[in-house]
């Protein structure tokens, strides 16, 4: 097994486990990493490699998608009890189940988290291209996938992931939070939706508000006072002008990238995105950009 095969539990558009090589050979992730604060986690790819690499004695993982901040908890706490009602989810799959899971009115006080949890990765495994999508009203609107064999879950997987997520701090939780938290010296990995190039080009309704230019400007703002506070920032977003003028005093990384989900399904050519640091690639701690 190669250390960049991670233990992603979902699919999630915009993952970043198959750039995680092309990151590392670039130099893109610093030499060491005590305290860790992810605050756009989606599936978890890259906190997954910097967790077995480094092994930080503090992690700070957030989302603004509560959902899936409970299937880290639950595969944090209760990763037999997932599994079980998984076995359920995988025995009864079919078209008419996946809707009638799907439309299920989630009510999280009654409902427990194991079944939250499990309910999620169900829909997430058998929906199409594993593009969860929320109406304005935060309810899942993403149409059955009709796979023949869906991978609904893997028991290893789990069990993996549960490992790695002992000790980490998980919140449900808007990007702004981590200045509570962030110290100097502390690696801050920002992923957040990317900045829509053309109305086809990428998808970024994760949640029921979306992330528009407004919230792009407030990152980098964030960006900005982190790396005044002596953080070390990473972020990834799509390679293009106005992120270019947000981030141009950093460094700018060129990443070529083959992305699977354009809207229809059907666009999957290479194209070009940005992954900025604060930190150049060798002598991290001591290049901090001075504002
Ligand atoms: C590009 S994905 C992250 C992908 C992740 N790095 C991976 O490898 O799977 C962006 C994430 O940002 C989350 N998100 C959207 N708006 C947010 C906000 N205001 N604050 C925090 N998270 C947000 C979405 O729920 C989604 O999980």
């Amino acid at each position: 097994m190669s250390r960049y095969d991670v233990p992603t539990f979902i699919k999630w558009v915009g993952g970043k486990s198959s750039l995680l090589a092309q990151y590392d050979s670039l130099g893109l992730f610093p030499q060491k990493v005590d305290r860790y604060i992810e605050p756009f986690i989606g599936g978890g790819s890259v906190f997954f490699f910097i967790k077995r690499s480094y092994n930080p004695k503090e992690i700070y993982l957030s989302d603004r998608n509560r959902e899936l901040v409970i299937c880290y908890e639950v595969i944090q706490k209760d990763p037999k009890s997932l599994i079980e009602q998984l076995k359920v989810h995988k025995a009864n799959s079919s078209e008419d189940y996946y809707y009638r899971v799907r439309d299920i009115d989630i009510n999280f006080t009654l409902m427990s988290k194991v079944e939250i949890a499990a309910r999620f990765i169900y829909l997430n495994k058998t929906c199409f291209n594993g593009l969860y999508r929320v109406n304005s009203k935060g309810r899942n609107n993403s149409p059955f996938g009709n796979y023949k064999n869906p991978s609904i879950y893997d028991e290893n997987v789990i069990k993996d992931a549960s490992a790695l997520l002992y000790g980490a701090n998980l919140s449900i939780a808007s990007y702004e939070a981590v200045r509570d938290v962030a110290e100097s010296g502390d690696f801050i990995y920002f992923d957040p939706p990317y900045y829509k190039i053309s109305s086809t080009s990428s998808f970024t309704d994760y949640t029921d508000v979306g992330f528009t230019a407004d919230d792009q400007l407030r990152l980098s703002m964030l960006f900005k006072e982190l790396n005044k506070r002596g953080c070390l920032c990473m972020l990834s977003n799509s390679y293009c002008d106005f992120i270019l003028d947000l981030y141009g005093d950093f460094n700018v990384n060129i990443i070529s990238v083959r992305r699977m989900i354009n809207s229809d399904g059907k666009g999957r050519n290479e194209i070009r995105e940005v992954a900025i640091t604060n930190y150049e690639r060798t002598c991290h701690q001591a290049s901090l950009f001075e504002f």
